[in-house]
């Protein structure tokens, strides 16, 4: 299949595109290495990419609305999997005007570009975000009502809504997938478990931000696993799927599994932060029937191979 993946250069992507290229796809990506993190991270990502195989990079802006149907309009894909966004939600209650341009005109512009060429299927990359706090037990797909806690999630509420609304304009297939709290090897610097490994491996604090919190922490192989089958299901109907790991992990959870790696590792506990949630907890059963996706890896084995990948990456 000819796959556009866009934000291919950052962390799921990356992993994303060396998974298709080993499945025999012919895959292209659209970066423009927005330097929200370390840019050179992402020059990381692309080269671990190259190792595996052939793809094209193209590095442009899809905010350019004119680049962006430029470009459609001279390459033709079966897929396109929008994975470019700006994400963090600490960030989006400094910057929220960015998060309109960056998570919402930039996925108009990739939906209405790909609807424009007979793209057959779109896929959106969403967020557990969109539930707003889920402190009563796993959430299932129809439980999203726009009630959420931040601009960045705001945003992607918002960015799913245009998704139907050129769904329904275009007629093409429609997946939106949201993820819940991905982790693992390359992970994005920003979000809690590569920010505390990297602390760690430099005898620094961590800050944790309220102590009564848990996750639907997923590793990041059953992500990429879960866009795959979702690439290859064979319904033409649109469709909304969690994909996380459906176990939520405390925070106390999390550091005494830390801690195992890091023993002589100090916390400093602050109150907790306006725009996170709570907790998160993933119902996967509507992915796991109509996608046969199951998640592989625990938090035990995911961690294990996140401090792994960091000692080597960090040494
Ligand atoms: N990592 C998670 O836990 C998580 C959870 C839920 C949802 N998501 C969503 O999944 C997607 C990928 O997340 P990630 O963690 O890999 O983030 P990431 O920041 O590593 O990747 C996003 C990539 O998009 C690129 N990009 C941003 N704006 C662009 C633009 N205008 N034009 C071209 N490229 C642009 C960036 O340079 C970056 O490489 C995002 O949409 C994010 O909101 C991630």
């Amino acid at each position: 299949m000819n796959v556009l993946i866009t934000g291919g250069a950052g962390f799921i992507g990356s992993h994303l595109a060396k998974y298709l290229i080993k499945e025999k796809h012919s895959v292209t990506v659209i970066d423009n290495m927005t330097s929200y993190y370390d840019v050179k991270r992402k020059g990381d990502h692309i080269d671990q990419v190259k190792k595996l195989g052939d793809f094209t990079l193209h590095q442009f802006d899809l905010l350019n609305e004119e680049k962006t149907m430029k470009h459609f309009k001279e390459h033709s894909y079966d897929a396109v999997i929008h994975l470019a966004a700006l994400p963090g939600v600490q960030y989006s209650l400094l910057n929220p005007h960015e998060y309109i341009d960056q998570d919402i005109k930039t996925t108009v512009n990739v939906l209405k570009a790909s609807g424009e060429i007979g793209v057959s299927h779109f896929l959106f990359a969403s967020s557990s975000s969109v539930y707003g706090n889920a402190d009563n037990g796993p959430v299932k797909e129809e439980d999203a009502n726009g009630k959420v806690c931040s601009p960045y999630a705001a945003a992607k509420y918002g960015a799913e809504s245009f998704c139907h609304a050129y769904q329904s304009l275009y007629g093409y297939k429609l997946s939106i997938l949201r993820f819940f709290t991905v982790y693992g090897p390359w992970g994005r610097p920003d979000m809690a478990i590569p920010l505390f490994i990297k602390k760690f491996l430099n005898d620094q604090p961590i800050e944790i931000f309220g102590r009564e919190q848990s996750r639907d922490f997923s590793f990041i192989d059953d992500i990429v696993k879960g866009i795959s089958l979702t690439l290859k299901r064979q319904s033409s109907q649109s469709e909304i799927f969690n994909l996380g790991s459906g176990t939520p992990v405390s925070l106390d959870e999390l550091i005494t599994i830390l801690q195992e790696y890091f023993p002589e590792g100090k916390l400093f506990e602050r109150p907790h932060r306006a725009g996170d949630v709570k907790h998160t907890w993933s119902n996967i059963s509507k992915a796991q029937e109509m996608l046969g996706y199951t998640p592989d890896i625990g938090i035990n084995e995911g961690i294990r191979r996140t401090v792994e990948w960091a000692k080597n990456y960090y040494r």
